[in-house]
């Protein structure tokens, strides 16, 4: 390769390194797919998210949270390693790198809405009140409800510790679980965050 060879390289290179620069996603055309599979299925009406992601109007003030949010990792809110371990999971919560990507630009190019006849596809969500296995499994067979708690309107997070007896008889105990799911009931989706497995104490373990 001469010397003329390479110059054209490095501005062809060059060249394209502009047009990916000055590439500028909008919500119409990039965002609004990623949020709406993403993250609607908790922020939207009487999901657990404390504001709804469900359109342009809704999103755009939340703009510089969302973008901190997602280029942290923290929402959606799947604590998993991506560095170590499996990452081939089915039913994968965690954003690629690229819609990371893409948000964050947006949110640096001040967040536009882009070309209004461009109508971003509508979230396909369950909505608060299903179940997420009902297509395959059908309703649970068992539900196991916690005891009532009244929240106090101020103050900190709350973490509950509760033990619950389930009910559950030999014969049913017995069978494969297929699927567990753990939903707040009624007013309680105002305030519940999140609930997860802790190891039970001692006593339960003997
Ligand atoms: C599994 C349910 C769930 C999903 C999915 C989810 N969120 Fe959230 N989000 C929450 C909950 C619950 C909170 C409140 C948590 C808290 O304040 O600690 C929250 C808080 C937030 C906040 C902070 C609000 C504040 O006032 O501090 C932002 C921003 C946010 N979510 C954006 C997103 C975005 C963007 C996505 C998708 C990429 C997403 N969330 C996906 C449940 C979810």
């Amino acid at each position: 390769m001469n010397i003329a060879k390479l110059l054209v390289v490095a501005v062809a290179l060059l060249g394209l390194q502009g047009v990916v620069a000055q590439e500028q996603f909008t919500y119409n055309e990039d965002v609004a797919q990623i949020i709406n599979e993403n993250c609607v299925v908790c922020h939207q009406e009487g999901g657990i998210g404390p504001m709804h992601l469900t359109n342009f109007d809704q999103v755009r003030p939340w703009a510089p949270l969302i973008q901190l949010k997602v280029a942290n990792r923290e929402m959606p809110p799947y604590a998993y390693d991506h560095g170590i371990g499996i990452q081939d999971l089915i039913g994968d919560w965690r954003l690629q790198q690229e819609e990371i990507d893409t948000i964050v630009s947006w949110v640096d190019a001040g967040s536009p809405r882009g070309d209004v006849d461009v109508i971003p596809p509508v979230a396909q969500v369950k909505s608060p009140g299903q179940w997420n296995f009902e297509a395959e499994l059908g309703a649970p067979d068992l539900i196991v409800a916690s005891s009532s708690y009244d929240i106090p309107a101020d103050g900190n997070d709350l973490w509950l510790r509760e033990i619950v007896d389930p009910g559950v008889t030999a014969s049913v105990a017995s069978s494969c679980i297929k699927a567990v799911q753990v939903k707040p009931r009624g007013d309680a989706a105002a305030v519940v965050h999140h609930a997860g497995p802790r190891r039970p104490p001692r006593s339960l373990l003997q």
